[in-house]
């Protein structure tokens, strides 16, 4: 089963996609006040069901909202000393913060223009 919810919120508005009954999620949200941003979250898949390309296709998920909507960039979040960041790599994403202010140095912030910049 797969569920898609466009949320609207007083701060601009969300995709969320869920698959699987809930074994998987995924959340792009979108702030009024910065339109040309998406930001990825709550990227998450149940153990029983990792290592089968799911969650590589709900990211491509996220970032088609994110260019249908208008967006130049995605960016997210991601936790030092995993594979996660050579894998957001892979996918064309870069390190533009290797310590945010939030993250108490455990994540870097990342992030993948759709049109390469100059
Ligand atoms: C991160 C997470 C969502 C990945 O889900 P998944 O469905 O297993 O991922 P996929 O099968 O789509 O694999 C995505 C990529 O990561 C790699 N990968 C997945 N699990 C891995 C592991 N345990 N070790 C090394 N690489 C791994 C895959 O090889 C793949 O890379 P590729 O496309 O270049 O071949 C899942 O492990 C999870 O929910 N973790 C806990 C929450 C979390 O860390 N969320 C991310 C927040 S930024």
């Amino acid at each position: 089963m797969i569920i898609t919810h466009e949320n609207l919120w007083w701060w601009g508005k969300s995709y969320t996609l869920i698959l699987d009954n809930g074994k998987a999620m995924i959340e792009v949200s979108i702030e009024d006040e910065r339109p040309d941003a998406a930001c990825i979250q709550s990227l998450l898949v149940h153990e029983s069901v990792r290592q089968q390309g799911i969650a590589n296709a709900m990211l491509t998920f996220a970032e088609d909202k994110a260019k249908k909507a208008g967006c130049e960039q995605v960016y997210l979040c991601a936790r030092k000393g995993t594979f996660l960041i050579p894998w957001y790599e892979r996918r064309g994403y870069k390190i533009y913060d290797e310590n945010p202010e939030y993250s108490k140095g455990q994540t870097v912030a990342m992030n993948k223009y759709f049109e390469e910049k100059e």
